[in-house]
C-alpha cells in the first residue's frame, strides 16, 4: 500500500479529500480566531524554504527542534567574523564576548521573567544542566529521604533523579498521568509528598503527547511540605509564556533550539538556592552565581544567537513596551495561532479512519495542551507513517523522542511508540491540510 501510495502522491488526493471534510479549516466556523499571521514571519526563515520533489517542505518536528530566523543566524556569523575570544580578558575581543554572554542572560531573564541575571545559567543541553544540578542537589539528601518524577515527563527530567536516588538511597515515588487523556495525576501528587519528600521533578508540558500542566497549582503543593520544584520547560517554552516569578519555581530549564535558537541550554534558579548549593566546578572558576554553575568555555556564538531568538520572539509581539511587554503578547499571540492550528488539525483527523489522537483531543479544552500530537495509524507502524510522511516532504518523528515512560504507560514501547506531529508558530492552516491529506490518504 505504501508503494503505492508513493506513486500516487498525497499532493493528488488534496483536493478530494478537501471536498471529503468540507475544507475543514474555515476561518468563519473556527472557534479559535487568531491575529498571527505565519506568512511573513516564515519569510524570515532560510529553511522554511526548503523544497522536497518541488514542494514546499512542511517541518513538523519542531518538538524535537525549530528552524532559526536570519536574525539569529546573522548574530551568531556576526560574532564569529568580529573576533572573538575567551571571557574575562583585558582587551577588546575578551569585553565581546563578555557582552554577548551579558546580553543573552539579559534576554533569558525576560524570557523566564526571572529577578535578577544572575539566577540564569547557560550549559550545554537541558539534559547536562539537569546532570549537573541533580548531583549537586543530591549532596544535601540523606538515606530515607524522598524525591517525585513523573511518567509524564522526557527521561532528561527523571533519569538523573532516579540516578542521584540511587547514589544517595532515596525513595522515588512516581506520578502517574490519566492514560485517557494523557494529563497529570496533580490530584494524587499530595498523597506521594510528606516531610521528607526533598525534590519534585516535573514538567510543564509533555514533549510527547502535548498536555500542560498546572505548574503554580503543582509547586504550591510541593511548597507546602518544603521541597523543591524543578520544572522542565522545554517542551512548553515555544508555546507559551513562562513566568518564574508568578510560578514561583525553584528551577526551570528549557533549551534555546526548541525556541528558534541555538542548541544550548538555560537553567533559572532562584538565586539563593543557586549560591547555597556547592557546585561541582574547577577551582580556579567563580564561586558565586552564575559562574560557578556553568562549566568550562560557553559557547559565545550561541549565546549571541540566544539573544536574536529572544528578540525575534518579542518582535511577534509589536514594537512597543519593554522587551519583556512584547514578549508577553507575542506569546499570548503564538498561542492563539497554534490553537488555531490544533483545532484546525483535530477536526480533521477524527475524520479520519484508524487514525488514533493521544492526549487532549476536546477542542474545548485547548488552552490546556500544545500543538503537538502523538498519534497512530491503523495497519501501518509509526516508522513507517514518519518515512511516508518523510518522503512527501513532511517532517515528524516516530518512537518515544525519550518520553520512554510516556510510551511504557501507554503500553507502547514494544510497539514502536508513536508518530509525533508537532506544529509551532510558523505552520500554516495548509500545512495542516497536507499533513491531514497524506494521513488520510494512507488511511485509504
Ligand atoms: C520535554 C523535554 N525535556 C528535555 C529534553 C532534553 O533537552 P536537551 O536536548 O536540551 O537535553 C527534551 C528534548 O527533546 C524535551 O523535549
Amino acid at each position: 500500500m505504501i508503494d503505492e501510495l508513493s506513486n500516487l502522491g498525497w499532493r493528488y488526493l488534496l483536493p478530494t479529500y478537501r471536498q471529503a471534510l468540507g475544507n475543514c479549516y474555515n476561518s468563519t466556523t473556527m472557534k479559535t480566531k487568531t491575529t498571527l499571521d505565519p506568512i511573513p514571519l516564515r519569510a524570515q526563515f532560510p529553511a522554511l524554504q526548503l523544497e522536497v520533489g518541488g514542494e514546499k517542505a512542511v517541518y513538523l518536528d519542531g518538538p524535537g527542534g525549530t528552524q532559526v530566523p536570519q536574525s539569529v543566524i546573522d548574530a551568531t556569523s556576526g560574532y564569529l567574523s568580529h573576533g572573538g575570544s575567551n571571557s574575562g580578558g583585558p582587551f577588546l575581543t575578551s569585553h565581546f564576548s563578555d557582552e554577548i554572554t551579558s546580553a543573552a542572560r539579559q534576554a533569558m531573564m525576560d524570557f523566564y521573567n526571572a529577578r535578577r541575571p544572575e539566577e540564569i545559567v547557560f550549559g550545554q543541553n537541558m539534559t547536562s544542566l539537569t546532570f549537573s544540578m541533580s548531583r549537586a542537589i543530591a549532596r544535601t539528601w540523606q538515606p530515607g529521604d524522598e524525591i517525585v518524577v513523573t511518567r509524564l515527563d522526557h527521561d532528561a527530567n527523571i533519569s538523573p533523579w532516579l540516578l542521584a536516588a540511587e547514589a544517595k538511597g532515596v525513595t522515588v515515588h512516581w506520578l502517574d498521568f490519566d492514560p485517557t487523556d494523557c494529563t497529570l495525576r496533580l490530584d494524587s501528587l499530595p498523597s506521594l509528598l510528606n516531610e521528607k519528600t526533598r525534590l519534585v521533578a516535573i514538567t510543564f508540558a509533555s514533549n510527547a503527547v502535548g498536555s500542560i500542566t498546572d505548574i503554580k497549582r503543582a509547586v504550591d503543593m510541593i511548597h507546602e511540605v518544603g521541597a523543591l520544584a524543578y520544572v522542565d520547560s522545554v517542551h512548553y517554552a515555544p508555546h507559551g509564556l513562562i513566568d518564574v516569578q508568578e510560578l514561583d519555581c525553584d528551577f526551570l530549564v528549557a533549551s534555546v533550539y526548541k525556541f528558534f535558537g541555538h542548541h544550548v541550554g538555560v537553567l533559572y534558579g532562584k538565586y539563593e538556592l543557586l549560591d547555597k548549593l556547592t557546585a561541582y566546578k574547577v577551582r580556579p572558576a567563580s564561586n558565586i552565581p552564575p559562574g560557578k554553575w556553568e562549566t568550562g568555555t560557553q559557547s559565545f556564538e550561541s549565546q549571541a544567537g540566544v539573544t536574536a531568538a529572544i528578540d525575534y520572539i518579542a518582535s511577534i509581539g509589536d514594537s512597543d513596551g519593554t522587551r519583556r511587554e512584547r514578549l508577553v503578547r507575542a506569546m499570548a499571540s503564538i498561542k492563539q495561532h497554534e490553537m488555531a492550528l490544533s483545532e484546525h488539525f483535530l477536526t480533521g483527523a477524527t475524520q479520519i479512519a484508524g487514525l488514533r489522537v493521544y492526549g487532549i483531543t476536546d477542542i474545548e479544552n485547548l488552552e490546556n495542551r500544545t500543538p503537538t500530537f502523538a498519534v497512530s495509524l491503523e495497519g501501518y507502524t509509526p516508522k513507517e507513517v514518519a518515512t511516508k510522511l518523510g518522503e512527501e516532504g513532511i517532517f515528524v518523528w516516530h518512537g518515544d523522542y525519550y518520553a520512554v515512560a510516556v510510551m511504557e504507560r501507554l503500553g507502547l514501547q514494544e510497539k514502536g511508540g508513536l508518530v509525533r506531529i508537532g506544529f509551532v508558530h510558523y505552520n500554516t492552516h495548509e500545512e495542516v491540510d497536507r499533513v491531514l491529506a497524506a494521513l488520510a490518504a494512507l488511511a485509504k
